[in-house]
């Protein structure tokens, strides 16, 4: 009998897949890592706000009266009740755990804490001056090579490589896989008894919004072209459960951008431009809208006015909260700097009015209560930074049905042996609409239990 441990194959190079692969690497388990792109990182690599997580380090060293009750809540309410209450509790439940596992072994601060939308408390994390999703899966990136040269080896990771089938015995047990080399077109068998799925979701996927979301059909999006749902598809092949399919995340602000308007990949708009103060207006320079509302009452709004489009308008104070980001946007192109004289022309007088009376400190007109900064000057000669918006396609809520180890249920509601499928790729957690900073939360929890269920197994 060999001593030697069989691999476990993991799928897919976002922070669900490298969680996973981290905690097997730990524990002396040899890896195999199959990525399609040339690259680690997917969607979570582009995220912009933050992790979620309650009575965290940096939760109290501000003193925010979070509690575990309050985030269940929260996280409950936005998915409207269709959550699988079980996968949400430990979602909540492995928050704390989570971020001191990145704080501590992965080495990110994630000192900053901001509020989202959605949520009753402050409890969002991020490090000052670097955007998470970067900071997270670069550094997680060195700790896995850093683990795999101390262990004297363990991991291999395959890029250009492409999930095409999953193979299951006649007892329907995983037994292997095939995957296709991109750059050679050839197909290679694999054997493993534990597969752990993390491609992410569908959102760049025409064909799969036709089939379960029609209306989004022609909507642009905010995810990489990788994100084709290839994972979902090919668990549903063998007999694996999909659920809220039709649960998809549009949110109100991607950029338009000039000189290519026409794009389906679009620019992220951080929604914390809008809490920061910015303000939509409509192609007649008229605002329309309570721009701090939930993303899908926004969304709404925003496809309900000419073009289904909108101008971003912020000013110097604004610009003084989130500079770096917005120099960032003006490089790429996506704002401008302008005056209001410029900007509005033979409007300009209208729209003057409007942002006095927005500043008055008087009711909303919408309903809009919170204005961190307002447009205290107002004249033809004051800077403003204005960028043009649409709602995207963000996040797909549904997908595989999973147990809180990330074990894949068939269609009568039994575990496939061998089968996990863990972060953007599952369903359940979110139920109707995603909160802000749970699922990079979500790809940590069920990465980190996915690899624990593994490493409890019979390997
Ligand atoms: C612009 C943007 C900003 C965001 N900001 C935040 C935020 O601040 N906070 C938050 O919580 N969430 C945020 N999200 C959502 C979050 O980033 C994603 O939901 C999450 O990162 C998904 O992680 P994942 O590991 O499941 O998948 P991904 O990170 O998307 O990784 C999946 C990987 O699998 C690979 N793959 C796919 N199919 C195959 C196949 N057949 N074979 C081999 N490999 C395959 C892909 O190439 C990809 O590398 C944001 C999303 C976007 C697009
Ligand atoms: C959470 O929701 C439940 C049920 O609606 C309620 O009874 C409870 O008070 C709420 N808890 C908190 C902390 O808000
Ligand atoms: C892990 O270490 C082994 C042994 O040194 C090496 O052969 C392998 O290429 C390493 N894996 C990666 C992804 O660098």
């Amino acid at each position: 009998m060999s001593s030697q441990k069989a691999p476990v194959i993991v799928v897919g190079s976002g922070l669900a897949g490298l969680t996973a692969t981290y905690k097997l690497l730990q524990s002396k388990t040899p890896v195999i890592l199959l990525e399609k792109l040339d690259k680690f990182g997917g969607n979570s690599i582009k995220a912009s706000s933050g992790i979620n997580g309650v009575l965290t380090s940096s939760q109290l060293a501000q003193s925010i009266p979070d509690t575990p009750e309050l985030f269940l809540n929260d996280t409950i309410k936005s998915g409207k009740g269709l959550g699988d209450l079980v996968l949400q509790q430990r979602l909540v439940d492995d928050s704390q755990r989570a971020i001191t596992w990145l704080q501590e072994e992965i080495k990110c601060p994630l000192n900053v804490v901001n509020r989202l939308g959605g949520h009753s408390e402050r409890r969002t994390h991020r490090s000052d001056g670097i955007p998470p999703g970067f900071e997270i899966i670069s550094k997680l990136q060195k700790a896995i090579m850093a683990l795999n040269e101390t262990n004297g080896g363990g991991l291999e990771v395959k890029f250009d490589s492409k999930l095409i089938s999953i193979d299951k015995s006649s007892e329907g047990k995983i037994i292997g896989l095939n995957y296709l080399n991109m750059k050679d077109n050839t197909e290679t068998y694999l054997q493993t008894s534990n597969l752990i799925i993390a491609t992410g979701g569908f959102g760049f996927s025409k064909q799969l919004l036709q089939k379960y979301n029609p209306d989004l059909v022609s909507m642009p999006t905010t995810n990489g072209a990788q994100t084709l749902g290839e994972g979902q598809e090919l668990i549903e092949s063998i007999g694996g459960k999909l659920i809220n399919m039709d649960q998809v995340q549009v949110h109100p602000t991607g950029f338009i951008k000039q000189d290519d308007p026409e794009n389906n990949w679009k620019f992220l708009a951080a929604e914390s431009l809008r809490g920061i103060g910015g303000i939509l207006l409509n192609e007649k320079f008229e605002r329309f809208v309570n721009e701090v509302g939930t993303r899908d009452f926004v969304s709404g709004e925003v496809m309900k006015q000419k073009g289904k489009k909108a101008y971003l308008v912020l000013n110097q104070d604004m610009y003084g909260e989130l500079g770096f980001q917005i120099e960032f946007y003006m490089k790429m192109n996506l704002i401008k700097k302008t005056t209001i004289g410029e900007m509005f022309g033979d409007s300009k007088e209208e729209v003057k009015k409007l942002l006095v009376e927005y500043s008055s400190g008087q009711a909303d007109q919408f309903g809009r209560a919170h204005k961190q900064h307002i447009f205290k000057q107002v004249a033809d000669d004051t800077v403003i930074y204005v960028g043009e918006i649409t709602p995207v396609v963000h996040f797909t809520m549904g997908g595989v049905k999973i147990n809180e180890h990330g074990q894949v249920y068939n269609l009568e509601d039994k575990i496939i042996d061998g089968l996990y499928a863990i972060g953007e790729v599952s369903g359940g957690v979110h139920g109707a609409n995603r909160l802000g900073g749970n699922s990079l939360l979500e790809c940590v929890v069920f990465g980190s239990r996915a690899a624990e269920s593994v490493l409890q197994g019979k390997l």
